[in-house]
């Protein structure tokens, strides 16, 4: 017998201005799974995660709102454990990068990194917001664009005409932050001498030891070899600039006084941080598990944050850990810590719907907390994401028709119900008492058959496949079922031995489909363990091959998914009905910019939620609200709309369908989240204000050409057409 794995199992760490989405849960689930498998096969695994604290958007954010960064960040904390717990992830430990673990950590791996020469100085001159005082990421930096002239682009890249350049390359630049026009000015930086050949070398010897997928390797290893970039301009590895100045929210940098670690340095180290935090809880020695050459350290990440992990993290690791052995060797004050480099990273892909990006502003998002507010079933989604999920870097379709067809025909319609078909029987004629005819060696010897493969599936986060066994397993154990017919077996006295023999190895079958489903499953296994074969513990994995003696009553499992909760899921709450798409802007990983990183999909593939919008600053703004110019303004073309039509949506609990007559413009047909305030039928002949350019959205109950216009507020109830003087007529523009 081989010695048990230790592990130690980190997911991404969360951006901690904003609550998780979707995306974040997709990968939590899926570490979970195997973090879950591995406990069961005995092997020991120690799962953290952490908020991401540090930055420029979190510090923004909190200004924007007149709370400290610190408050920012408890708040978003504060919510954690309604999505963990609500989903059944288990971590051991969430704790924070604005923590003290981290800073001791990442100043120690920042001192040892320069005594090892390999952190320097140099001047950079950048963008610099005369009203804020601060320098501004390229994202904090907006200008007309200097290829095709769109206004209002960001300083890195052109949404219209999709170019990239320098911000100083935009015409007319000015602060996202402040309105603005920024000064260059100069100010030192500290790098990491990523480009240093021992650097490189160690990097390409890492990435080639079947440590990662090979599509993240080929990836890594065009950025270290050189590649292109969006221009085509040739690349190699270049140094990383690992300090931004004060005012920032962060880390200092040891004897710099107003500098501060560039957010992404010190993110990856609260994997470390957290861990410490956990072994102090629980008495375990950090240095020594780091010191373990058998130990192993695993990441979950989403694909968009590779750069960071198979790059930077493991770089800082190697030399840091190298330096501080050779230090402590020389004066055994300085305490050596063991970094270790990462054995694996694993990446996944991000999770779309129906296909599509996922959009909370359209109402095609999936949102965590109202999945387990309608009361929808965590365990559902788990089983879901499971039977997508492969180890390939991949996108997670989430599709509301498969969604109820896999729970409802299979983990319910297969799985489920097996247990209360047999169960009954054997309650009914043989007091619950198991009972097999012949040899039993064919059976234990297909239970161990099926946890091998299932066990080799799980280890290989090939979930999918190890569903697909599990799944064909049921329909064996079903057919089975059906073809002895117990129902007739059991009119008939002289045949019970035969109904005890089907409904046992029936049981039996259920018993091994529940061990095997339990990382997936964890509560509905747990009471199958306990309350239904009595054992006083949860299943181990080597419970496949004990054959079950006794079964307790059945008591209900599972119930289908009723598939109006999927509507109430996807239907938009009544204010994504009133807000414009908010349009990403692109993000460029290789640039290793703060602001711009995580601000697609954090990870994950969510939305846009990871990094704030930029916040008014100054006096003047409305609160909540940040400036526009005219031209933004004249981009929506608001219209006096008549509404020719009012009708109910079948299966929709908020939405009405509006016919809206626009005159001259003809009519478009809207889907507008009012019903709880207006009848339909008062609202016939109404005019009303709607946007007339809005694209068009595919919705489940039909195409929807626009948005009608509505006040609501969070302290007053109520929801708000707006009607026009009279005298305006349909199609009049807004102006
Ligand atoms: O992209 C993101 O959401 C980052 N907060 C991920 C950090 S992972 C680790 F490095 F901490
Ligand atoms: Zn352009």
């Amino acid at each position: 017998m081989t010695a048990p794995r230790r592990i130690f199992v980190t997911t991404a760490l969360p951006y901690a201005n904003g609550s998780f989405h979707i995306g974040h849960i997709m990968e939590y689930i899926q570490a979970d799974i195997w973090v879950r498998f591995q406990r069961m096969i005995g092997n020991e695994v120690h799962f953290v995660g952490a908020d991401d604290a540090h930055g420029a958007p979190i510090m923004l954010k909190a200004e924007a709102e007149g709370i400290t960064p610190q408050q920012l960040v408890g708040r978003i904390a504060a919510e954690r454990p309604k999505y963990l717990k609500g989903f059944h992830i288990s971590f051991d430990n969430w704790h924070s990068t604005d923590s003290p673990e981290n800073v001791e950590l990442s100043q120690d791996i920042y001192r040892k990194l320069k005594a090892r020469g390999l952190i320097y100085k140099k001047p950079v001159e950048q963008f610099y917001d005369p009203v804020k005082g601060m320098f501004l990421a390229d994202r904090y930096i907006k200008g007309e664009c200097p290829k095709c002239h769109a206004k209002d682009q960001y300083g890195d890249a052109c949404e219209v005409c999709s170019s990239v350049y320098a911000p100083t390359d935009l015409i007319n630049p000015y602060s996202a932050l402040s309105g603005a026009a920024p000064v260059l000015k100069s100010s030192d930086h500290f790098f990491f001498k990523l480009s240093d050949p021992e650097c490189v070398a160690f990097l390409k010897d890492w990435m080639g030891n079947n440590r990662l997928q090979s599509q993240v390797a080929n990836k890594a290893k065009e950025w270290i070899e050189g590649g292109q970039d969006k221009e085509g301009n040739a690349t190699s590895l270049g140094d990383w600039d690992i300090s931004r100045d004060a005012p920032y929210f962060g880390i200092e940098i040891p004897d710099e006084p107003g500098k501060y670690f560039y957010v992404w340095l010190d993110a990856p180290v609260g994997y470390l941080a957290s861990f410490k935090n956990y072994c102090a809880k629980k008495g375990m020695d950090f240095d020594a598990f780091l010191a373990d050459k058998q130990t192993e350290q695993i990441h979950f990440i989403g694909k968009d944050i590779i750069y960071f992990h198979t790059l930077f993290w493991p770089a800082m690791l190697k030399f840091a850990g190298e330096k501080s052995k050779e230090l402590n060797a020389a004066n055994p004050k300085v305490r050596h810590i063991e970094y270790r480099v990462p054995d694996n990273i694993f990446v996944h892909g991000f999770i779309t719907v129906s296909g599509e990006k996922m959009s909370k502003s359209r109402g095609t998002g999936i949102s965590p907390l109202r999945y387990l507010d309608i009361g929808m079933n965590p365990e559902w989604l788990r089983y879901y994401i499971a039977a997508k999920l492969n180890a390939n870097v991949e996108d997670v379709d989430f599709n509301a028709e498969d969604f109820i067809a896999r729970v409802n025909s299979d983990l319910v319609g297969k799985y489920v119900n097996i247990a209360s078909r047999a169960a009954t029987f054997i309650h009914k004629y043989c007091d619950g008492k198991l009972a097999y005819a012949g040899d039993m060696v064919p059976i234990v010897e297909a239970a161990r058959a099926s946890a091998k493969s299932a066990q080799e599936a799980f280890d290989a986060r090939e979930f999918s496949r190890a569903i697909r066994d599990i799944m064909a397993n049921a329909d064996r154990i079903n057919q089975a079922f059906d073809a002895a017919q117990p129902w007739v077996l059991a009119k008939d006295p002289s045949k019970l031995a035969e109904l005890q023999d089907i409904c046992s190895r029936t049981l039996q079958g259920f018993k091994l489909l529940s061990v095997l489903l339990a990382p997936i499953l964890p509560t509905v296994a747990a009471r199958v363990a306990r309350e239904f074969f009595g054992l006083d513990r949860d299943f181990t994995w080597s419970d496949t091959e004990v054959i079950p003696q006794h079964i307790n009553p059945y008591s209900h499992l599972m119930t289908r998914v009723d598939p109006k909760l999927l509507d109430a899921l996807f239907e938009p709450p009544a204010e994504a009905a009133q807000v414009t798409p908010s349009t990403p802007h692109p993000t460029s990983p290789a640039k290793g910019d703060a602001a711009k990183t995580g601000s697609q999909s954090a990870s994950s593939g969510g939305t846009a939620s990871n990094v704030p919008p930029p916040q008014p600053s100054h006096a003047g703004a409305g609160e909540g609200a940040s400036h526009i110019s005219i031209d933004d303004f004249s981009k929506v073309d608001l219209r006096v709309a008549k509404i020719a039509k009012a009708e109910h949506v079948e299966g929709a609990d908020k939405l009405l369908k509006l016919t809206l007559d626009l005159g001259a413009m003809g009519t478009r047909q809207v889907f507008a989240g009012i019903k709880s305030a207006y009848d339909p039928a008062k609202l016939e002949g109404r005019l009303t204000v709607m946007v007339a350019n809005l694209a068009p959205r595919k919705m489940k109950f039909g195409l929807s050409e626009g948005m009608v216009l509505a006040a609501s507020g969070d302290e007053a109830p109520g929801l708000f057409i707006l009607s026009p003087d009279s005298g305006a007529q349909p199609g009049m523009r807004i102006k």
